[in-house]
């Protein structure tokens, strides 16, 4: 492909991406913890499911609309939060928020995000949000967030469990990767109630370690909004989820950058679905960068799959444009993909639409 080619899939887009970020912010979006094994196999295990379609069935009439924690999207595929979208664009998550809304599907916030959760809204009134957290071991500091996110209309939030520390990825070490001065992350600042900012390193220093399920319950009790977790792993903790209050599961290892060599999401996303069984929504995300890979997730039981890599590729790209730009390609790949199942919606997958079930 030329520079002159237009990107047609997730994979132009990564390439061209790659090439324009600049090592230090390329390899904080691209990389992942420890040898990165998680990370490529996060992606490689997607293509390994082999989807199963039948044929000879009246797809003449196929819709990728789906409904994900009571929101109505035009796909199961939701923007997973990522910190610092304005090292991608200058436009950051305003034009990710943008691109979310004009595509119909919903953004995950991070809680390091660039902008505030009210400039996101004020620039995708009608697009849905949720708010990806952090719990600070200064519950205040949390529920000062949860606060700009009721104010901003959030309709959900996001705890990350896999994060009680940063993971140890080697890319930023060797580039000396910094967040630029120009970049801040106002959410925080405010919500410790500082006028100037602080580093990455400084809010994980205050990310509580000591969260259990008990703990994340209290939360939960006190929070005024759904609560769901995000980097559950096995069985054993998608029952403790549930047991514990929580209103959805997303499957997640963290996109790799996390604990290297832990499985990849796509092999342990049916062990979720079976623990769970029916008590709350299991979405999943980790190596998405096809609709195909979608429809293998929905088939393995999953309500909906979050990327987050392929959106950021696609905001560095093309700000809104290509942002907005992947999500569509992704949500044809996943039209198509039903219609060649053999099924109308997303809904209608079932294990029996992936071999070896
Ligand atoms: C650059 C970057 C920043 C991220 N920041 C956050 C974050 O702030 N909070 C969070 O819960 N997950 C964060 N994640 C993880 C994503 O939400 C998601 O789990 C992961 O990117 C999914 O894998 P994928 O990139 O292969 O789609 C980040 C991922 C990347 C690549």
């Amino acid at each position: 492909m030329t520079s002159a080619t237009p990107p047609v899939n997730v994979a132009d887009y990564q390439r061209i991406a790659s090439d324009l970020l600049a090592p230090g912010p390329g390899g904080y979006y691209n990389g992942g913890a420890g040898d990165e094994n998680t990370l490529r196999e996060n992606v490689a295990a997607w293509s390994r499911i082999t989807l199963r379609p039948r044929v000879c069935v009246d797809v003449g009439d196929v819709s990728t609309a789906a409904t994900v924690l009571g929101e109505q999207l035009s796909m199961p595929i939701l923007v997973a939060p990522t910190a610092l979208q304005k090292m991608a664009h200058a436009d950051g998550e305003l034009a990710m928020a943008r691109a979310a809304q004009a595509t119909g599907t919903l953004m995950v916030c991070s809680t390091l995000a660039s902008s505030s959760l009210a400039e996101i809204a004020a620039a995708a009134p009608t697009g849905p949000r949720w708010l990806q957290l952090y719990l600070c071991r200064d519950r205040e500091v949390s529920f000062a967030l949860v606060d700009q996110a009721v104010a901003a209309g959030a309709t959900a939030i996001v705890v990350t469990v896999d994060a009680p520390y940063a993971g140890i990825r080697e890319r930023d070490t060797q580039s000396g990767f910094v967040v630029p001065d120009h970049i801040d992350m106002p959410g925080v600042t405010a919500a410790l109630g500082r006028s100037a900012g602080l580093t990455v390193e400084e809010f994980f220093s205050m990310v509580d370690p000591t969260l259990t399920w008990t703990k994340l319950e209290e939360f939960i009790a006190k929070a005024p909004l759904p609560v769901l977790v995000k980097g559950v792993q096995c069985g054993e903790d998608a029952r403790l989820a549930c047991d514990h209050g929580v209103a959805g599961i997303i499957v997640s290892n963290h996109g790799g950058r996390q604990l290297d060599n832990v499985a990849p999401t796509a092999e342990i996303l049916r062990e979720v679905v079976e623990a769970v069984s029916g008590r709350v929504e299991v979405l999943v995300d980790g190596g998405i960068r096809r609709g195909s890979d979608v429809a293998a997730a929905l088939a393995l039981g999953a309500n909906a799959a979050l990327v987050g890599r392929p959106a950021l590729w696609g905001l560095t790209v093309g700000g809104q444009a290509g942002a907005e730009h992947v999500l569509e390609l992704l949500r044809r790949e996943l039209e198509v993909a039903l219609a060649l199942l053999g099924v109308t919606s997303p809904s209608k997958l079932t294990n029996a639409y992936v071999s070896g079930a």
